[in-house]
């Protein structure tokens, strides 16, 4: 049997894309459900083109839990990769998956993570700090924003003509490279 994603996700989806086109031809890892809270997300266009089942859920959804466990139970849900999503995952959602949520975050953690740290705030709070690098972070979920075990680090240099933008890029492209390979030893690891 086929270890089943869900991938959650609230933004633009570059993320969510490149982890459907990298299990595209897998025997092993399907991505069998993108979930987003936003219907004017990226990846809920992306889902219905590319035939991915989709499901979109409110945050009062989200933390009820009822309509959204049943849909995962549906689809055989082992794994859930947190691509960009914004609202807080809910007990009831990580008892039922306990160390099979997984989040990438765009900076080192412990540094510039929690509530309010997403996108190009986490950038510019790296830049202003003066750090002289910054990365990414791939860890379990627990009940605080950016908090759970880290399972993956990769740094990359912040320079002295650093901007959000260039960094963002910069950050995008380990996340691009990265992330897949982390979900698929996870995945194999179940
Ligand atoms: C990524 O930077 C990720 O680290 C963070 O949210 C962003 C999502 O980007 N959790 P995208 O929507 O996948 O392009």
């Amino acid at each position: 049997m086929p270890i089943n994603l869900a991938v959650f996700a609230s933004g633009k989806g570059s993320n969510t894309k490149n982890i459907c086109s990298y299990f595209s031809d897998s025997s092993d890892i399907n991505v069998s459900l993108i979930c987003s809270s936003s219907l004017s997300s990226g990846v809920v266009d992306y889902a219905k083109k590319t035939g991915v089942p989709s499901f979109v859920f409110s945050k009062k959804e989200l933390v009820d839990f009822v309509a959204l466990q049943d849909v995962l139970n549906s689809y055989c849900i082992d794994l859930i990769i947190l691509a960009g999503f914004l609202l807080k995952i809910p007990e009831k959602l990580i008892f039922c998956y306990p160390n099979k949520i997984i989040n990438i975050h765009p900076s080192l953690l412990p540094k510039h993570g929690g509530k309010g740290m997403f996108g190009k705030n986490v950038h510019k709070a790296v830049i202003d700090s003066g750090e002289k690098e910054s990365g990414i972070s791939i860890h379990f979920v627990n009940n605080k924003y950016d908090d759970g075990r880290l399972i993956f680090q990769k740094s990359c240099p912040v320079s002295s003509d650093e901007t959000v933008d260039s960094l963002e890029k910069k950050i995008q492209l380990l996340e691009h490279v990265f992330f897949p390979k982390i979900i698929k030893q996870i995945s194999l690891s179940l």
